[in-house]
């Protein structure tokens, strides 16, 4: 289905939870307060709301969370959604994950048609990682990585550029990535829930990351093209490749195929937008007339782009956590 703006809209991306077993400084606040459980959509509501978007045009589906893997019983429902893969109702589910618990998913994700995977990774020292992460065990990223690999299953690594976390270690993270056949995206740091504090003081453009990379290595355009925001380079050195996610300073809403759906139903139209509809009641009644009321006002009312500026431009209210970014 088309947005007001004629974006094909053929790409969810859906949060399973908004729990997560980390709490990144740049993601969370420390004492993150979470959603009751009976506002979680139950399995059967997911499955049939992604049938309705699989009606109405949507081909992509992404599983965020939170940590979509801390969700109870969360490879049943991966096997069901897989089930659309593999009557061909969906080209691709791929998920964004903190890698902690892959090491025991890896295999069954495989199983249930799951291709590739992004995991987030800022760090490869311990302790800084337990810094970022606030009390997370890098070895079971280590560990889930390498266990995703074996299963072939294809992984991106995410990394959030730090300013004063990560920075100078960016080399060594790509060179990481690329050493065991990973994609690297690296992301600009976007302000979201302004009670999260410290993300000025962390932002670095993508421009000063590229000039640092570009002293070191030689890239190349890379035509490799995904769903999502990355634009993808080749280092010529490692043989890899390297995506610039750029929100801030060089947005790529013109093109934008997706929207957001959150554990609870609602749909938020924009990652940088606060509007959102709430589909849990049509879903509630199994009603997809209505259903596609409420859709199709949604896509009429996507934004042309989001107003995210470092220090200034808005800044929505809920934490990146809700929609998995
Ligand atoms: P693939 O390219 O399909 O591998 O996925 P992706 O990189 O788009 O998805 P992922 O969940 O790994 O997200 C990587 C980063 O891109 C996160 O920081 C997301 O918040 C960000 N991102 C994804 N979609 C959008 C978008 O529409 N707008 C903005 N501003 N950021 C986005
Ligand atoms: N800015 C940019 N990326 C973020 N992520 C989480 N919070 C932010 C933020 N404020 C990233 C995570 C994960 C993906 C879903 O979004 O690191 O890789
Ligand atoms: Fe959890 Fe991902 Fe947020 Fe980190 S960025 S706290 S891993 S949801």
């Amino acid at each position: 289905m088309y947005d007001i703006l004629g974006r094909n809209i053929d790409y969810i991306r859906l949060s399973l939870t908004d729990r997560c077993d980390l709490r990144c400084q740049y993601c969370m606040s420390e004492n993150q307060n979470f959603l009751p459980r009976t506002e979680i959509l139950s399995f059967e509501e997911i499955i049939n709301l992604v049938k309705f978007l699989i009606q109405n045009g949507v081909k992509y589906l992404r599983l965020t969370g939170g940590e979509p893997l801390v969700r109870k019983d969360v490879l049943k429902l991966i096997q069901s959604l897989g089930l659309f893969l593999k009557n061909g109702e969906l080209q691709e589910i791929t998920i964004t994950t903190n890698g902690t618990m892959l090491s025991h998913y890896a295999k069954d994700l495989a199983l249930a048609g799951i291709r590739r995977i992004n995991v987030s990774l800022d760090t490869l020292d311990a302790q800084k990682y337990k810094k970022i992460t606030r009390g997370g065990d890098i070895a079971k990223v280590f560990a889930g990585i390498d266990e995703a690999i074996k299963q072939n299953i294809h992984v991106k690594i995410n990394c959030v550029v730090l300013k004063q976390d990560n920075f100078d270690d960016l080399p060594k993270i790509i060179e990481y990535a690329h050493s065991i056949g990973a994609d690297i995206s690296l992301i600009e740091t976007m302000p979201m829930d302004e009670k999260i504090l410290g993300r000025e003081e962390q932002y670095v453009p993508m421009n000063i990351v590229r000039q640092m990379i570009e002293n070191k290595w030689q890239i190349i355009r890379d035509e490799y093209k995904t769903n999502g925001p990355s634009q993808y380079y080749r280092i010529m050195e490692t043989g890899g490749r390297i995506g610039f996610i750029t929100p801030l300073s060089h947005n790529l809403c013109a093109s934008c195929n997706r929207v957001r759906i959150t554990c609870t139903g609602k749909l938020y139209m924009c990652l940088g937008h606060d509007d959102y509809y709430d589909l849990r009641p049509a879903l509630l009644n199994n009603n997809f007339n209505e259903l596609y009321k409420i859709y199709s006002d949604a896509l009429n009312h996507k934004p042309k782009a989001h107003d995210f500026l470092i220090g200034g431009g808005y800044v929505p209210k809920r934490p990146m956590s809700l929609t998995g970014g």
